[in-house]
């Protein structure tokens, strides 16, 4: 018999387990996944450019957020991390997958920059190793990448692991641009996640409801000859961690 349920995180693992394993992008079983997508670096992704998003340098240049420590987190081929690295911040970056931290560590190399990069799960990693505080938490792509109940999970993690005061940024999907529309539930019904998750303004206001929103916009169209990354399909959200006294929600 089969009564193993115990804690949430057993239902976690049950509920990803309801996924077919070929729908897998988050969990150590998706590494290989994530391995075949970077063997061809020459391949035209977009995001396999060697450039910063768009909304990370106008934070910067804005003044919005200011050097500290710093997670990337699901830092693929590393560009935004050594982006903040250039900018003066201690920089941790983890992603599953080893081809792309070993790309991303022949670009850090390249540039100079010294970021401390860890291949494995995010979530098992902030739970140990790279606890934090963190001033910054940086997401660009992972999260849209995430089966619904995971959000728990990723919650817990900027609870535990980003600093009082820091910030969260994150480009994700954009509803009506890319993504899946689907409803939550019908993620299980069907076993995949189709691509990623799309969401809309309202959806990361109330998911990121216990964090205090400093802007969220849609990433800007960066034209080749740009020095930075920006594709319109992408959300950028940039948020606060507050007090709990002072949550939204
Ligand atoms: C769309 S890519 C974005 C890469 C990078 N942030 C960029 O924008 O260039 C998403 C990345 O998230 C990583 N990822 C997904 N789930 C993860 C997890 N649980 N822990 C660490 N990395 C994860 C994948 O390996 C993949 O490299």
């Amino acid at each position: 018999m089969d009564r193993n349920i115990r804690t949430v995180d057993d239902v976690m693992r049950l509920l990803d387990g309801l996924f077919a394993p070929e729908a897998d992008r988050w969990t150590a079983g998706a590494a290989s996944w994530w391995d075949g997508f970077y063997e061809d670096r020459s391949r035209p992704v977009p995001f396999f450019v060697d450039k910063p998003d768009e909304n990370l340098v106008a934070y910067l240049d804005r003044g919005l957020i200011t050097p500290g420590r710093a997670l990337d987190l699901g830092c693929g081929p590393g560009r935004n991390a050594i982006h903040l690295a250039s900018q003066g911040f201690e920089v941790d970056a983890v992603d599953l997958s080893p081809a792309a931290v070993a790309w991303a560590e022949d670009r850090a190399r390249e540039a100079g920059a010294d970021i401390r990069f860890r291949c494995g799960d995010a979530f098992d990693l902030v739970s140990g190793e790279l606890g934090g505080p963190y001033d910054l938490i940086y997401d660009s792509g992972c999260f849209h990448h995430l089966p619904p109940h995971r959000r728990i999970s990723y919650l817990a993690l900027l609870d535990r692991a980003l600093a009082p005061g820091g910030r969260f940024a994150l480009a994700c999907f954009a509803a009506g641009e890319m993504g899946s529309e689907i409803p939550d539930a019908d993620f299980y019904r069907q076993a995949r996640l189709h691509g990623g998750l799309a969401y809309s303004p309202e959806s990361l206001r109330r998911i990121f409801c216990d964090l205090e929103e400093v802007e969220l916009r849609r990433m800007r169209d960066e034209p080749a000859e740009s020095s930075s990354f920006g594709e319109p399909f992408l959300w950028t959200a940039l948020f606060r961690r507050v007090t709990r006294h002072d949550a939204v929600c």
